[in-house]
């Protein structure tokens, strides 16, 4: 018997549970589900994640505290899990006693190992809202593949994690304002010193294989950053004991939560902590989103190997949620709470639709609701259900026959397929399995309509071969729903009612039943109405719309001053703006021009070999290293001009007085080098 101790992401308290959430929860309670029905000890641990700034703005924007948006919320997501059949052994808080003690656990083998280093750093600062901003209320272009718009900590085009400050044109979504660099101390946590063990550890079999080779190539060969992980306060966590006015940044404490939780669930039940997370007995399985990988397979092992707890033998990792095809969209209703699901639908469609999709590769999945009508009505109900909605009632008096009747080696197929269906359930490959099992039902259903007990019952010499037949159709029935218990629990527990037997264990489906009695049949499942889908998805519409209408108006309060001090210049013909050659370029090289006290000497490439030397005259707003890999427009038929240093052959567009407030004009995320502007 393996001791399994399983995990999904701890979501965050400052928001409802939606389907996106649900394809990680259902992934991971199916598999926590099949693992106890197939003899192993496992525990599901999950928790709220509390802490960090966006639950401020949230308890500020309510008028409320921050714990009393934390107690409604856990309580919220609990009933939305629990409603989905998700059945974690404990659900606890990272703001939790436990918790701290684990954090400050971990924070002192940190320090005794010397991987902490204090250093003074430039964070952004907010100065209309007066915070200093965490990494999420800060966007801007990725430093690394120029993305736009992307947060800053953790670039959702390539996956790079960097500081805000080296987001190019960051901007506070606080309030809208360019944010001002302050000085502030953070405590940062050197994972390069782990290099090796990291290389060695993400490689060795724990992650998927594209998580592994993405690793490889993208952060492994070059030095691990430093992890910031304090924040100044005032900030909603805790603080960091021997750095008064510090807190841990909410990526330290989230995942400690695995452990403080569990430790939760420990005391609850007699059990000792070193058993789960210091014991090789136990097997660590976390289940995750590719976002948030590279917090679980470089920081999260690093902190666990300096503080001696276990490394996650696995960490399962699944891509993204799209409906038909997009992204969840508010305004196309697709962004669908799991509260407003319940409201419309039975949650056991979704889990079986998911797992119809899920496999073990970290690839994103699709609800399409078509094929979500389809596959609930034509493969669970028309399959499966059907077996016993059309046999059970003609048994409700005499039960099955005493001896299990000859069913031409069918029973035999079904109980000798359970292997490799539960390997396909062990590798997280639901699809496949889902797949087996309708190969399956798609044996029982001809045997049904051949021997046809609708008939058989009108003759009443035929009462024993009645019997036999559905005796014969229950118990595949039967033998489907413990393939399927793990994916829909409600109706393992209804068949086990109608069979008089719980459904518990894999093994029972190497077992016919036999001689007993039957409860009177109850229906199981019914069709999906398409209609009700449609509803959903309007009132998912109507409700995000009516959100926004009542979210506060941003005040962007922009002035009229700069208009003001310049009027809009003479009217032009189209031929007049079509003279200047504005291309998008690119900045390559950057250097300053020691002897001139405004300009930094460019190399833009108009894609290439074609690139340009430009001086610019904006050194006392930016330095050179910021603006290297950055789009840029530029005029590109611009007269070359000799200067001091060099030829200047061309110009870059800006706005702004002068000084620091000089601003570069970048296009949007997609532009081409020596595309024409215009
Ligand atoms: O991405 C998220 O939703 C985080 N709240 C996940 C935290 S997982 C763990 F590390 F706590
Ligand atoms: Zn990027």
């Amino acid at each position: 018997m393996r001791q399994l101790l399983v995990t999904s992401a701890l979501p965050y308290a400052n928001g409802h549970i939606h389907i996106g959430h649900l394809v990680e929860y259902l992934q991971t309670d199916i598999w926590v589900r099949f693992q106890k029905m197939v003899g192993n000890r496992a525990i599901y641990i999950c928790a709220d994640d509390t802490h960090g700034t966006a639950i401020t703005i949230r308890a500020q924007a309510e008028g409320r505290t921050e714990e009393q948006i934390i107690a409604d919320m856990s309580a919220a997501h609990q009933a939305d899990f629990g409603a989905f059949g998700i059945e974690f052994d404990h659900y606890g808080s990272t703001n939790s006693e436990e918790n701290l003690a684990k954090c400050v656990e971990i924070w002192a083998a940190l320090r005794r190992e010397d991987m902490v280093e204090e250093r003074e750093i430039d964070q952004l600062y907010d100065t209309e809202k007066h915070v200093f901003l965490a990494d999420r209320f800060v966007r801007g272009t990725c430093p690394k593949c120029q993305s736009v718009d992307q947060p800053g900590d953790n670039c959702g085009n390539c996956g790079a994690t960097y500081s805000p400050n080296d987001l190019i044109n960051p901007v506070s979504t606080l309030s809208g304002t360019t944010p001002e660099i302050r000085k502030a101390v953070h405590l940062f946590v050197q994972i390069e010193k782990l290099h090796a063990f990291l290389d060695e550890w993400t490689q060795s079999g724990t992650l998927p294989s594209e998580s592994a080779n993405y690793l490889k190539n993208f952060f492994l060969n070059e030095p691990l950053r430093d992890w910031d992980i304090s924040r100044p306060g005032p900030y909603f966590g805790f603080q960091i004991p021997d750095s008064p006015g510090n807190f841990w940044y909410v990526w330290f404490d989230a995942p400690i939560g695995y452990i403080g939780t569990t430790q939760q669930w420990c005391d609850a039940n007699g059990e000792k902590i070193e058993d789960w997370w210091k014991s090789d007995q136990t097997e660590v399985h976390h289940f995750i989103g590719k976002d948030i990988q590279y917090f679980h397979t470089l920081f999260w092992p690093a902190m666990l190997k300096t503080a001696g707890f276990s490394l996650p033998k696995q960490v399962h990792i699944h891509g993204f949620l799209t409906v038909d095809g997009e992204k969840m969209s508010k305004s196309r209703g697709t962004f669908i709470r799991a509260s407003k699901y319940l409201e419309h639908l039975n949650p056991e469609y979704l889990r079986y639709y998911y797992a119809t999709k899920l496999s073990s590769r970290v690839e994103d999945i699709d609800l399409n609701f078509e094929e979500f009508v389809a596959k609930v009505n034509s493969d669970l109900v028309g399959k499966v259900i059907n077996l016993a909605s059309r046999t059970a009632k003609f048994v409700q008096d005499k039960g099955l026959s005493k001896e299990y009747p000859d069913d031409g080696g069918l029973f035999e197929t079904f109980s000798s397929k359970g292997a490799d269906i539960a390997a396909a359930y062990e590798k997280g490959d639901y699809g496949k399995a889902m797949r087996m099992i309708v190969e399956l039902a798609d044996l029982a259903n001809p045997y049904v309509e051949s021997n046809a007990p609708w008939e058989l019952r009108k003759d009443e010499s035929k009462a024993q071969e009645l019997q036999d037949v559905c005796t014969v159709a229950l118990n595949l029935f039967r033998t489907l729903v413990i393939y399927l218990a793990p994916v829909l629990p409600g109706l393992a527990t209804k068949t086990g009612e109608l069979l008089g037997e719980e459904i518990t264990s894999w093994d029972q489906a190497t077992q016919p039943l036999t001689g007993r009695s039957i409860a009177r049949f109850q229906h199981m499942m019914q069709r999906v109405d398409p209609r009700r889908i449609e509803a959903m998805v309007e009132e998912s519409k109507e409700e995000a719309a009516s959100e926004i209408a009542e979210s506060p108006k941003q005040d962007w309060a922009d002035s009229g001053d700069a208009l003001a001090e310049t009027p809009i210049g003479d009217e032009i013909t189209i031929e007049d703006f079509l003279k200047p050659d504005l291309r998008v370029a690119r900045i390559i090289a950057a250097n300053e021009v020691p002897e001139a006290r405004k300009l930094i000497q460019l190399t833009l490439s108009l894609g290439g070999d074609e690139t340009r030397n430009v001086f610019a005259g904006i050194k006392s707003a930016y330095e050179p290293e910021e603006l290297i890999g950055r789009l840029v427009v530029m005029v590109a038929n611009l007269a070359p001009r000799k200067m001091k240093f060099g030829v200047s052959e061309g110009m870059i567009i800006a706005s702004g007085p002068g000084g620091k407030d000089i601003f570069l004009l970048s296009p949007d995320e997609g532009a081409v080098p020596g595309q024409r502007v215009g």
